[in-house]
């Protein structure tokens, strides 16, 4: 298994590009399931979760073509199985975002029940209560959910109200009533730019969707829809780490191709502890660390508040600042995996229920840290480059999931960073020759 070794110390500087975004190339990937025609996607991250989603997609019969590294050309025309396997569900839950594609196209789908993970139980029993108001039979066999539509094999539109604002959940249920009869309506939907993101792709497909990004989302059904080409938007969550990483290591990064709209409490929160974050024009900004940065509190909310998935990047920074501050994660009930590994590395914090009471400055000393998941791993890397001595990551697999080549764009700013492969004997060697390919 990968790891990373990294030597803390210097500052970040230069410029770093932004991939797309991994949540909203999942769904947008799925949505190609509902129509027969070719969707083309450009600015898809090459990260591991997308590799899992084109597995899915070529399983149940669709083909994947990419012209390009990041452009996929995908193609539903003979969709022979309306099944997303264990296999493939218990390596990553978005899988079960084909269940509303498959079931409103072909009236039938059939997807293991995902588990619980490393930060919560993560139920999807608000999807599946979507399923049934539209029309579908829903049951449970042997840990699949199996989902079938009424006989004529359409879904029926339906005024559905989520008692809690659910990303995928929002997501699934808006791509099974673009085909669904008559109209639905979504009430406190989630407002993640990537939801706006996919039903700017499911319009281009012919859909009738109306509201997404507010938490009132209007979808009228239609019969068919058909082919489309969008480019996925930047990736938010990997913006707000690189905006972190500049200014924990008090260094001065510009970071292209980004969407600063789409990170506006984050940003405000980081103004608020010091940090300097211009804005160069819409998809570009500087950011630069004063060293006397201060401790601020912060809660997690669902979107436009503060993102969960920028919590543990938070986490680390407020290690680095003058005084006391308390995070509070109100998304997911266990999102501290990062606490011990970073208390590994001296950090003080406390937690207390749902809340992390983070003492600073601390002098972080280098040590062998394990990645549990894919926000507490970039935590990690991001304590690593300001320890003392070495750092070494293992499990970074976690981190591939969904931050393309990060050691090699953190290389490029000047950290000292590198990739430690470990072949199946067990030889170890270092990426160090990968950066050519990066440019
Ligand atoms: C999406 O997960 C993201 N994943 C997560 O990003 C992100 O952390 C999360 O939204 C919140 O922003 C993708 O988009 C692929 P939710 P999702 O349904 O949709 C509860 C990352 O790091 N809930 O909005 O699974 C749930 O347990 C990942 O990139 C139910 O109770 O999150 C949680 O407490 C991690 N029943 C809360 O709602 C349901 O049916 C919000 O979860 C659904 C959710």
């Amino acid at each position: 298994m990968d790891k990373f070794r990294i030597t803390g110390g210097k500052p970040l500087r230069g410029r770093v590009s932004i991939s797309g975004a991994k949540n909203s190339a999942l769904p947008c990937m799925a949505a190609a399931i509902l129509t027969s025609e070719r969707v083309t996607l450009h600015n898809i991250p090459y990260v591991r979760d997308i590799i899992t989603q084109r597995r899915l997609l070529e399983d149940i019969g669709a083909t994947v073509l990419t012209p390009e590294l990041r452009t996929h050309q995908i193609s539903a025309s003979h969709i022979e199985i309306f099944e997303a396997p264990y296999d493939l569900v218990k390596t990553m839950r978005a899988s079960v975002l084909a269940l509303g594609p498959l079931l409103a196209r072909f009236g039938k789908a059939k997807v293991s029940l995902p588990g619980g993970c490393a930060i919560g139980t993560r139920p999807i029993d608000l999807h599946l209560r979507g399923f049934e108001q539209l029309g579908a039979e829903v049951k449970l066999e042997a840990g699949d959910v199996v989902a079938r539509a009424p006989q004529d094999g359409r879904l029926r539109g339906a005024e559905i109200n989520f008692a809690k604002a659910t990303v995928t959940g929002t997501e699934n249920l808006m791509m099974a009533a673009t085909l669904a009869t008559g109209k639905t309506i979504l009430n406190n939907a989630a407002c993640e730019p990537e939801i706006d993101d996919l039903a700017e792709l499911l319009n281009k497909m012919g859909a009738r969707v109306r509201g997404a990004g507010t938490s009132t989302i209007e979808i009228d059904g239609v019969e068919s829809l058909g082919g489309a080409e969008h480019t996925i938007i930047p990736d938010r969550i990997e913006t707000g780490t690189f905006i972190v990483a500049g200014a924990i290591t008090r260094g001065d990064v510009e970071i292209r191709d980004c969407r600063p709209e789409h990170s506006v409490a984050l940003i405000a929160k980081l103004k608020d502890v010091g940090v300097q974050i211009e804005e160069l024009n819409q998809s570009t900004l500087r950011v630069s660390g004063t060293p006397k940065l201060r401790a601020r509190d912060v809660t997690t909310e669902p979107h436009p508040g503060f993102p969960t998935d920028m919590q543990a990047q938070y986490m680390t920074l407020m290690t680095q600042v003058e005084g006391r501050s308390a995070i509070a994660e109100t998304v997911f009930e266990n999102r501290f995996m990062h606490v011990s590994e970073l208390q590994r590395m001296g950090a003080r914090i406390q937690i207390d229920g749902h809340t992390a009471i983070v003492e600073g400055p601390v002098r972080l000393t280098g040590a062998r840290v394990l990645a549990s998941d894919l926000r507490a791993s970039a935590s990690l890397v991001l304590a690593g480059l300001v320890a003392d001595g070495e750092t070494s990551i293992e499990r970074v697999y976690h981190i591939d999931r969904g931050y393309e080549r990060i050691e090699a764009k953190m290389r490029a700013l000047g950290g000292d960073i590198e990739r430690i492969r470990e072949s199946v004997t067990g030889a170890l060697s270092s990426d160090l020759e990968g950066d050519a390919a990066m440019a």
